[in-house]
């Protein structure tokens, strides 16, 4: 059950898509205190689990963290950072009371969870207006499923989209992306897409292509179409100044863009310099913005990621003009956690958008600005394109999974951002946002053979599987290791899962439920099962243990009840029933181990270079169970409902 509780004159986010009835205040749990903004306490028992929470730091229990949710571009990705790139407001405390609730304003909202011991949930929500959700039920599973169903029904890419995508910061010309494509071909490592980061851009320009570059961008996108690599470029928020170039003309005429005080437009620095920000809270602007897009959808593009939508600002007219590259500079150096939380504060608050018709600072709706970029994309792709496309966007508010998935951000080649990447997962799939990852092997730093094999395997299970790394650092395609075999395998193995990751994702999308849990959902009463950090449940069938340590040639995994043990190894699957308890597995870097659960299945297809190989009906089932409720269709129309699903029973049951 789910309550609604207002405080003020909330914001409408859009978050919550459903009638939600009004509870009476106060609501139960908190108590709550109104001076400046409003502050919320819950007593937590020495045994509550606390869930969800999203994109921020720490482990999947939030417990001992404080978490500022204030949309924030920061490469630091250290243990104790307290913002991150969206703003996911929703937790579950789960124990002898077991409740959800979300905070829904698009200000900044400081959770401090059992932080330094206090032994209390605190919710501190900077603005005094507020829409609280309550939500009530048997068990975290219970509500997360319910949550989920109030926020509206998270986005459906198409199959190509599950993939295999190779990104890096530095790809510039047409023979860039062909050498990727050619060494991913080469080496039998599977590939479905590459990502053009902004040197595809004339000058940093949204909307553009570099003439000298892609002389024929539409050409080239067909000729890579055609060897079934999708291209997907990114778009940033900032609109460069540029008089003459038409988005920018129309946008400043048609008072498109985000303005300052004193009423004219906002201006800041991105990567392409002196900026305009969209005012994406006005609904013309949004599809003014989106529209935009066919000039890349026009030459076959189906998808696209959205970047620097915090937004990100590396100085304006306001802060003191330091240059980009000392800007850059300051960004990689800062290690204040508090400026980390607070960045960009000063310009935030010298920006203006029109929300009907009235001037708000963004500061009030900062977390907001995002998701909208996102929306903006998401609608017009949605109405526009002939079949399903792929979005992701790096800022976020709950409600932007309807029109788009999310990446981590800017993490770096470190063990602890990949086990970073598995706790994030589970907090991520309560929040909406089903289709996520993280820079597999790491964007900052350089990454190694080992890291980027382990980083790989555990990838191979999140709906967003992407090698995506920075400019400057070690180049980090799968075939530069050495020994490519090893890095086919594992991509391989996820072209051999594709019939059950798609149909779980499907299913899990439409049924509006998890797709990736933490282990805790399934064994609630199991205090082992509830504790573990490093091991996930992937769909119905299948528990993941990846290995996420250096050096190590195995790993310790808990079994609350027996399973099926599947062992990927040189391209064969071979399986095992192990027994409930501790087990010691031994997995080389080239192969990769996984459980099904007891009494249920896992289809599994044929090995394939890219989607178009793939298909999907082609299945064998793994596991002792007999029968698999499987979601097919082509991978691409938009009429995906549960009737998709067709029953594959083993052969012989
Ligand atoms: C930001 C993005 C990163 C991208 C870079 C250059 O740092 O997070 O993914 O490569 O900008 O566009």
């Amino acid at each position: 059950m789910m309550k609604r509780y207002e405080y003020g004159h909330p914001f409408e986010t859009e978050a919550v898509v459903v009638d939600v009835p009004l509870g009476e205040t106060p609501p139960p749990y908190f108590r709550v205190e109104q001076g400046t903004g409003l502050c919320f306490t819950y007593p937590l028992e020495k045994d509550d689990l606390v869930y969800g929470l999203g994109e921020t730091m720490r482990g999947i229990n939030k417990r001992g963290g404080r978490y500022v949710m204030y949309n924030t571009d920061d490469p630091n990705h250290r243990m104790d950072m307290p913002s991150l790139y969206g703003a996911h407001n929703f937790l579950i405390v789960d124990g002898k009371t077991t409740f959800g609730a979300f905070f829904d304003t698009p200000a900044c909202v400081v959770f401090e969870v059992d932080f330094q011991g206090s032994g209390v949930l605190k919710v501190k929500c900077e603005e005094d207006s507020l829409r609280l959700f309550v939500l009530e039920g048997n068990s975290a599973a219970e509500i997360a499923k319910e949550f989920l169903g109030s926020i509206g029904r998270s986005f459906l890419p198409p199959l190509w989209a599950f993939g295999f995508g190779q990104s890096r910061w530095g790809y510039k010309t047409e023979r860039d992306f062909m050498a990727v494509a050619d060494g991913y071909r080469a080496n039998q490592i599977p590939l479905d897409y590459i990502c053009m980061d902004i040197d595809y851009m004339n000058r940093f320009i949204d909307f553009t292509t570099h003439p000298k570059r892609f002389p024929d961008f539409q050409g080239f996108v067909s000729r890579m179409r055609r060897r079934g690599i999708h291209m997907v470029p990114i778009i940033d928020a900032g609109v460069k100044v540029e008089p003459g170039n038409a988005v920018y003309d129309e946008g400043v005429e048609k008072g498109f863009f985000a303005t300052n005080e004193e009423g004219k437009t906002f201006r800041a620095a991105v990567w392409p310099g002196m900026c305009h920000f969209p005012d994406f809270f006005q609904p013309e602007a949004r599809k003014w913005f989106g529209a935009q897009y066919q000039k890349l959808t026009d030459c076959g593009i189906e998808g696209f990621w959205n970047d620097m939508n915090e937004p990100s600002i590396f100085y304006s007219e306001y802060t003191k003009p330091r240059g980009l590259v000392d800007a850059a500079k300051k960004l990689l150096a800062s290690t204040n956690l508090e400026e980390n939380a607070h960045k960009n504060q000063a310009d935030y608050t010298r920006f203006y958008h029109l929300v009907d018709g009235k001037r708000v600072c963004h500061h009030k709706i900062h977390n907001l600005f995002g998701a909208l970029m996102t929306r903006a994309a998401g609608e017009y792709l949605a109405e526009n394109m002939p079949t399903r496309y792929l979005l992701f966007s790096r800022a976020s508010y709950i409600g932007a999974h309807r029109y788009g998935g999310i990446w981590t951000g800017d993490n770096a080649s470190k063990w602890e951002h990949l086990r970073q990447n598995v706790c994030q997962m589970p907090g991520l799939n309560m929040c909406g946002f089903l289709y996520s990852g993280a820079d597999t092997g790491g964007f900052g730093g350089n990454s190694d053979r080992e890291l980027l094999l382990r980083w790989l395997a555990f990838s191979a299970f999140t709906p967003l599987m992407r090698n995506h790394s920075a400019k400057g650092t070690r180049r980090q395609e799968n075939y530069r290791f050495g020994d490519p075999g090893a890095f086919a395998n594992i991509v391989g193995l996820r072209y051999r899962l594709l019939p059950y990751l798609y149909s779980e994702f499907m299913k899990a999308a439409l049924r509006q439920d998890l797709y990736i849990r933490p282990m805790g959902f399934a064994w609630p009463q199991d205090p082992k099962a509830r504790s573990v950090e490093d091991q996930l449940l992937v769909g119905e069938s299948v528990m993941i243990a990846p290995v996420l340590e250096q050096g190590a040639d195995g790993r310790k995994v808990y079994l609350p009840e027996p399973m099926t043990q599947v062992r990927f190894r040189q391209g064969e699957f071979l399986c095992q029933e192990v027994p409930a308890g501790e087990l010691d597995i031994r997995v080389p870097l080239d192969e990769v181990v996984f459980f099904i659960r007891r009494g249920f299945a896992c289809p599994v297809g044929k090995a394939a270079q890219c989607t178009g190989e793939v298909d999907l009906t082609q299945v064998e089932l793994l596991g002792s169970g007999t029968r698999y409720e499987q979601y097919v269709d082509d991978g691409k129309s938009k009429n995906c409902t549960l009737e998709n699903i067709r029953v594959v029973t083993k052969t012989g049951a």
